[in-house]
């Protein structure tokens, strides 16, 4: 990275828009800020009298939980809205939401929402800093990012890697953000699935379509399996979950085509047993949990460097 480098981002909307040396930065200071979760005093000035709002308009455990810590643990003032206990539920659209939120002046929106787009809508809007926490089978910027953390820690390195992306390809963002950042940094994705669920056009996104469970974990350094984005399936896209399993989910057989120290990755959450066998979830090489850990340094790295650049 050249000297005197300067993150250039106001607003995390995508992997898409991030270069390697943004991605390298940001990587750089997750891991400078890492260590404060390892204090017994969780806690450092920095965002002091900023304000953040998480707005959610789908559920989620790790992510929205994640950034309301990092806020936190940055001395942030946090503010969370669901959709249930907001005027959305009254018939108020997303940008007067968003134009209303901007009023009270907050410093920094963290946005999750089903329409893909969401966040690159509001950051026309508001003021703030936008965030995107992920957007319907679009982005999820900060959960590629750790994933490429954890990766990076465990190897290493983030060039000259076989990451395995297994699972439905078409409605994952977690793929998508995955696909952007690893071939970015070196790195060569194959990504495997049900045929209704791999999309035409991955390869001009730089993956490589394998057409055979075995061929893309076969030799692999990371194995990475997804969610069944049930609730983006309008039609049923799968016979049955037991096939899947079968079929398209991680067993330790599988996994034994893999380098002997391939990590196992999840974004979480888990259907255990159809994703991967709970043998898999749980096994020596799984970095799940990791990911998670890695989850709060990202999204700390993130809040700092787009009040950096505001
Ligand atoms: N990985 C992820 O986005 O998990 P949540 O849906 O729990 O936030």
């Amino acid at each position: 990275m050249a000297t005197g480098y300067f993150f250039p981002h106001r607003h995390v909307l995508g992997i898409d828009q991030l270069s390697p040396d943004d991605i390298t930065h940001i990587l750089n200071t997750a891991d400078s800020f890492k260590e404060i979760s390892a204090r017994p005093i969780k806690k450092v000035p920095t965002l002091r009298g900023h304000t953040i709002i998480n707005l959610f308009f789908e559920p989620s455990t790790r992510t929205r939980l994640s950034f309301e810590v990092a806020a936190k643990r940055m001395s942030a003032d946090t503010f969370n809205i669901s959709p249930s206990t907001s005027s959305t539920t009254k018939g108020e659209t997303l940008i007067d939401t968003a134009r209303n939120i901007s009023a009270m002046h907050p410093d920094i929106i963290i946005i999750r929402h089903s329409f893909s787009g969401a966040p690159h809508l509001l950051a026309k809007y508001v003021n703030a800093s936008v965030i995107n926490a992920g957007d319907g089978a679009h982005e999820h910027p900060s959960q590629g990012l750790l994933d490429m953390m954890t990766v990076k820690e465990h190897k290493g390195r983030l060039h000259d890697l076989k990451v395995a992306i297994v699972g439905d390809i078409m409605h994952s963002r977690v793929a998508h953000s995955g696909i952007e950042g690893f071939t970015k940094m070196g790195s060569s994705v194959h990504v495997y699935g049900p045929s209704t669920l791999v999309p035409k056009g991955l390869e001009q996104l730089g993956a490589v379509v394998e057409s055979s469970l075995p061929d893309a974990v076969r030799d692999a350094d990371v194995v990475m399996t997804l969610r069944i984005q049930k609730e983006r399936q309008n039609d049923p896209l799968l016979p049955s979950f037991r096939e899947y399993a079968r079929h398209f989910g991680i067993s330790k057989k599988i996994l034994a085509l893999a380098k002997p120290d391939a990590l196992v990755m999840h974004p979480g959450p888990v259907n255990r047993g159809i994703e991967m066998s709970p043998d898999v979830a749980d096994c020596s090489q799984s970095v799940i949990l990791n990911q998670v850990t890695n989850g709060v340094a990202v999204r700390m790295a993130l809040l700092y460097l787009v009040m950096g650049n505001s």
